[in-house]
């Protein structure tokens, strides 16, 4: 603002500014996003947003300053606690990460603004920013028209449940201001949108640069009469993410110490209202009990609203840990360990049904897979695919068991509790956004059988430990041949064995599999689940299989008790195998007639902390076996004693 202080209409008192600046740390909050494909003038047009609005507010505040002939405070110092007030609201939002986020104000709103940008590999800072937003301006080139990516935006916008789209035809002037050439993409636009379940949508004619149409009419196009892009976010919803009138959620960020005599559960109240008084289920156990008090930012309070952190006391002693979620005793969460959900997939690393993954849903983290790809989504007919793995930006339909129940709400019943990300494990990035449409019955119908003979039992009468040996390595590397070996020793000492071989499953059971990413992985899923029964049937198991990720044979590792599972990896180079080529498959490979061959033009990924390595350039197949066999009667000697 343009403050000149020498005049003493330009000064406001110290109170003036307080209670400015209290007015507006009121005013509602909307936050919002734009998207759409690269060269739409997005920066541009959030840089005449700025401007333009930061303009209003600097209006509302020569008014007042005009009004005022009393001395305090100068224009610039006034203009230096707005930003301050800016950057702190940025802060109390608890914002972090990847997506730009700005903050601006008009006189009766705040703002946030997420600026995601429109490279095809951005999807991941799209949807982060969409997660929490009211509405999304899409952008779109009016010379250009809707692109793929303008499609792909609109789908995940709606997966993300924001209700409320702008679309703002951009570059108006680039087209001589056709207002045939606006209804045109408008049009389009609204029946796409239709299918997607996105009925609130505004097109707004915009030139950028010149900001006609954001805060001003243009007079450039005097036949459109709706509203400008700033009067559209004047009059949306805000706070559609926190909403007060859904049945209240506080997912438990952080649990007291119990020694620490105050047992209090934190965390922010993701939806509805919360009375000292109140009937609440805490989920996934299921327990009642009541809300004995609620401790806010201004201390102990009667209730809390959504959107506030807060540390709630409850009437009973029931279990409560940190994931868990408090809620309406009347309306309360669902708890399942299966449900369909739908995924966006974000990461280059393509996504692989039984490939274990982290999932996060609300404050909680747990285990989970995906069971099974029901279709991918067509971004451009929406309609619905086949698909064995999904890439990078794919969208689908997918089922996903977890290893533990958890606490949720179908996405469309709140947003908050409903949608999840998945981690890769090995990176920890993430990997994909979800939302929960809902559980399967199969987890409530089907329950675990408890009975009575036991692993123990049966381990007992067969004299041994049973455990899983994992074999690994190339095509040719000698897995088969030294398992064999190790079965016939073990054998002979009268141990109970069963050896499972890549080559003959797949004549069996795995015949449908072949050498695809894809069924590699469901391949050595089996294997590691049938492995699992065997070592609970009481069995000295040994695989032998290529199992070239990483990613499975730790899902093997993680289906058995830690001391069950020995990787035992048959370190061979792959000249070497390549050299013995026993099958002859090496040289059909290279001749091109094999595809997805380990070790050529397929990956294998070494172990990296084997319980044993055997490097066969160092050792015979028999020595090998011998030390291997040495290493079991160690564990046995340490687990029970036959
Ligand atoms: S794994 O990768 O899924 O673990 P698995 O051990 O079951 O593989 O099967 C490997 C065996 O299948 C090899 O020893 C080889 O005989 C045969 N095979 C046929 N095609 C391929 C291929 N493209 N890559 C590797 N092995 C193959």
């Amino acid at each position: 603002m343009t403050a000149t202080p020498d005049t003493d209409a330009r000064l406001l008192s110290a109170g003036e500014v307080a209670e400015f600046l209290d007015r507006r740390a009121r005013m509602p909050l909307l936050r919002f996003i734009t998207c759409g494909s690269v060269d739409d003038g997005k920066s541009t047009l959030i840089g005449r947003l700025l401007h333009d609005s930061q303009a209003l507010v600097d209006d509302q505040l020569e008014a007042l300053a005009a009004d005022s002939a009393r001395h305090g405070t100068r224009g610039e110092e006034l203009d230096f606690a707005l930003l301050v007030d800016g950057l702190s609201a940025e802060r109390e939002q608890g914002i972090t990460i990847d997506v730009a986020y700005r903050f601006f104000a008009s006189p009766r709103r705040r703002y946030i603004v997420a600026d995601c940008p429109g490279h095809e590999q951005y999807t991941r800072n799209m949807a982060t920013g969409a997660s929490t937003a009211d509405l999304a301006v899409l952008l779109v080139d009016a010379s250009r028209g809707l692109m793929p990516q303008t499609r792909r935006h609109a789908h995940i916008v709606s997966l993300l449940g924001i209700r409320q789209l702008v679309l703002a035809v951009n570059k108006m002037d680039l087209v001589g201001h056709s207002e045939l050439r606006f209804r045109e993409i408008a049009n389009a636009f609204q029946a796409f949108a239709r299918e997607l379940g996105l009925e609130d949508v505004a097109a707004i004619p915009l030139v950028a640069p010149s900001g006609g149409n954001v805060a001003h009419p243009d007079p450039h196009m005097p036949w459109y009469r709706g509203p400008t892009l700033v009067e559209a976010l004047e009059s949306a919803r805000t706070d559609t993410l926190a909403n007060p009138d859904l049945p209240a959620r506080l997912p438990v960020q952080w649990v007291n110490r119990p020694d620490s005599g105050f047992r209090g559960f934190a965390g922010q109240l993701a939806a509805g209202v919360l009375n000292t008084g109140d009937a609440v289920t805490v989920l996934p156990s299921g327990r009642q009990t009541r809300i004995a008090a609620i401790h806010g930012a201004g201390g102990t309070a009667d209730a809390a609203v959504a959107g506030e952190s807060i540390t709630v006391e409850l009437a009973d002693d029931v279990d409560v840990s940190r994931g868990d979620v408090i809620a309406a005793a009347d309306h309360p969460a669902e708890a399942s360990d299966q449900f369909e959900a739908t995924l966006i997939w974000m990461d280059d690393a393509p996504l692989f049904p039984g490939r274990p993954y982290w999932l996060k849903i609300g404050t909680r983290t747990v285990g989970a897979s995906v069971t099974a790809i029901k279709h991918r989504v067509d971004v451009n007919s929406l309609q619905p695919q086949p698909a064995k793995s999904l890439g990078l930006n794919d969208m689908a339909v997918v089922t996903l068991a977890l290893d533990r129940p958890v606490a949720f709400d179908p996405y469309e019943s709140c947003r908050p509790t409903g949608g999840f990300i998945l981690i890769d494990r090995l990176t920890n990035a993430t990997a994909g956004a979800g939302t929960v449409r809902h559980a399967l019955t199969r987890a409530s119908t089907i329950q675990w059988q408890t009975l009575d003979i036991s692993k123990a039992t049966r381990a007992a009468m067969n004299g041994q430990k049973p455990m899983l040996l994992w074999f690994t390595g190339l095509s040719g590397a000698g897995k088969s041949t030294i398992a064999n070996l190790v079965e016939k020793k073990l054998t002979a000492m009268g141990r109970r064995t069963y050896l499972l071989d890549g080559d003959n499953v797949r004549h069996g059971l795995n015949r449908d599999l072949g050498f695809t990413e894809a069924d590699r992985v469901e391949n050595i899923r089996r294997i590691a689940e049938v492995g699992k029964l065997m070592v609970d049937a009481g069995l000295i198991v040994l695989t032998a299989f290529i199992s070239p990720f990483r990613a499975e044979r730790r899902m093997a590792r993680a289906l058995m008790e830690a001391d069950e599972f020995v990787e035992i990896f048959i370190d061979t180079p792959i000249e070497d195998a390549e050299r013995r080529d026993v099958k002859g498959l090496y040289a059909r490979a290279r001749a091109g007639e094999i595809r997805n061959f380990t070790g050529i033009d397929s990956p294998y990924e070494p172990p990296e902390a084997p319980e044993i390595r055997i490097d066969t350039r160092a050792m015979s197949a028999e020595a090998a076996a011998e030390h291997i066999v040495a290493h079991i009667l160690k564990d046995e000697f340490l687990g029970i004693s036959p």
